[in-house]
Parts: C-alpha cells; structure tokens; sequence
C-alpha cells in the first residue's frame, strides 16, 4: 500500500476490506462449539476501548501503574543494555508508558526511530503526529495491522531494535499460540534486537479476582459491550441485560477467565449470519483469557520461542513483570 509521508512520519497501513470479517468468521467459529467463545480483541470498539481505559485507572486494577512504575525505574537499564536505537511498540495504545523508553534512548543519545504498531490507523496516527515534535531528531515508521497476521511487514531496523509487547496481553494467548506468536516475535528481533515484554503474575487468586470483578462494575460493562458489538456489527438481537458478568481465576491453567452467563434460556438470531444460537439457563459464553506467569513459566515460554531472558524487573510486591529477552544462544 501507499506510503504516506509528512516530514519524519511515515505510516504504512495493511489492513484492507475483508478484515471485518474476522468478526463474523470469530462468531459462527466461537459461537456454534460445545462451549462458547469468542476472541477478546473484539471488545475494543470505541465504547470498549474507552472501558479499558477506565480499568487501567481502577484501585483493583493494579497491573496498569505497577508496569509503569517498572519501566520507570528499569527503562534506563533497559537502554543500556539493548543499545536500542529503535523502538518497536505493539499495540502503541498508551503514550505515557512509550515515553519512559523514548526518554531513556534519548538520555543514552541512542534514539533514532519510533515505530508503532497498532489496529487502529488514528491511535498510530495520532501517536506519531505527537511524539515526532516532543523527540526533534526521530523518526517515526507507523504500521497500521493486526500484529497476529502482519509482523512481517515491519520496515527494516534502522541500528539495535527493542520491540515492547506491554500491558500484559501476551496472556490473551493460549498456550499453544503463545509461544507460535513469541517465535514471530524473535524473528523481527534481528540479530542483535531485544523484546521487552510486560507480563502478569501468578499471586493470590483474590487479588487477580477483584482486578476483573471490581466494585465499580467497569470491568462487567467492559465484558458486556461484546455483546453490543455483536448486536450493531452482526445485527444481532442479544438482550444484554440478561447477560452477567462472570470472573474466576483456573488455578490449574493459571489464567483468568471473563465469561458472560444467561441468566436465562435464550435464542439469539444474528442477522448478517442467518444463524440462531441458544442458550440454555445459567449457559457461559466465555470472553476472555488472561494468562498469569511464574518466573519460570515465562522462561520456559522464551525458551520455546528460541529465546533467552535476559533480565527480569518485577516491583516490591511480585505483582507484575517486565521481562527483557533476546535471540538464544547469541
Ligand atoms: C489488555 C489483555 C492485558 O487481560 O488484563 C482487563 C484486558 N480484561 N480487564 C487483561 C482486560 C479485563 C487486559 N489485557
């Protein structure tokens, strides 16, 4: 596709008609198996993303500030032992936290370009537009794409990369496609790259419960929404209010699970499939997973992936990690 450029900015989108259908493709997968599912990147419409903001914000909520304050305190021994001259950003949501990285590469006069990579043409847009005139002297590669499908299209590094996968979403994966997805990683690494990687951790399955079930009931308006995503995208007719919101930590798993539960039998038609789902009363839809590590889970995950931890920065209380790591054996 066509390259737009303004001064330092350049964005490349790959995202082309047929990506809605991912949605319809997810529903008439998810929905019409034993135990329902769908994927969670469909929460993040506009109201979704907002909701998401929120609980990045809520007391129970502890992952958003405790990575932040991580990266506050190791960004600068991040840099030093990366060289970074370029850093990579999937899923460039929050510009507070790419700031901590931009401002260590460029204390160590190492920065030279910011590329990131995002779903949302407008979040890289606007995150290019903004940080190319607080950091004078860096360019910006921005890449529009759904970073499952398009890693490969990144530009070529342009000196030693550090590509961050923050905010703990590498959990989303399972187990099996985690690691598929840590190779694809390794493989944009280059050879002297490293992937920083924000992970949460395995704690007391009460704190990790309040996190997704807090008082406030953002993060059930948060799950619900999917369902209105559904209903305008699909035209489908889910009555919402008689969805709840469900939030359990499988200790065996180690992850943490969002479903929605019928409070009541229900058929729901989505139009655009010409399909009819049931639910039987007190039947799960489940939403979301959100995978919890150990220390030595994350290593045996890199390892996996051909990879090789580097160093490992947690805070005080072992809430979350922040995980450095690069190509094993070199
Ligand atoms: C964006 C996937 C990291 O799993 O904690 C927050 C999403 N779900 N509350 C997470 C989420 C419910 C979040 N990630």
């Amino acid at each position: 596709m066509e390259p737009i450029l303004a001064g330092d900015i350049e964005v490349q989108s790959y995202l082309g008609p047929g990506d809605e259908r991912t949605l319809a493709d997810d529903v008439l997968d998810g929905l019409t198996r034993p135990l329902k599912e769908l994927p969670p990147k469909h929460f993040y419409d506009a109201r979704g993303s907002e909701l998401f903001d929120a609980i990045c914000e809520l007391p129970e909520y502890y992952q958003t500030r405790t990575e932040r304050l991580i990266l506050q305190s190791s960004a600068e021994d991040i840099v030093e032992v990366s060289g970074a001259a370029e850093l990579v950003e999937l899923g460039s949501g929050s510009a507070s936290k790419t700031r901590v990285l931009l401002d260590a590469m460029c204390e160590a006069g190492t920065l030279e370009r910011y590329v990131p990579f995002d779903v949302s043409a407008t979040t890289v847009h606007a995150a290019a537009d903004t940080l190319v005139q607080e950091y004078p002297g860096m360019s910006v590669h921005g890449v529009v794409g759904d970073f499952e499908r398009h890693l490969t299209h990144l530009p070529e590094a342009v000196g030693p990369r550090l590509v961050a996968f923050l905010g703990g979403t590498l959990g989303n994966f399972p187990p099996g496609s985690r690691r598929r997805f840590l190779r694809g990683l390794r493989n944009v690494l280059g050879s002297d790259g490293h992937l920083l990687l924000g992970t949460d951790l395995v704690k007391d399955p009460r704190v990790i419960e309040a996190a997704y079930d807090d008082s406030s009931g953002v993060t059930a308006q948060f799950n619900l929404n999917v369902l209105h995503v559904l209903n305008r995208e699909l035209d489908a007719n889910f009555d919402v209010d008689a969805f709840e919101h469900v939030a359990f930590f499988d200790r065996q798993r180690e992850w943490i699970e969002m479903r929605l539960r019928a409070t009541d039998v229900q058929r729901v038609h989505i139009g655009k499939l010409g399909l009819d789902i049931d639910f039987a009363a007190r039947e799960e839809l489940r939403t979301e997973i959100s995978a919890k590590f150990t220390p030595q889970r994350l290593e045996d995950d890199l390892q996996a992936a051909g990879l090789e931890l580097v160093e490992l920065y947690t805070d005080p209380e072992d809430l979350f990690a922040v995980s450095l790591s690069h190509r094993a054996g070199g």
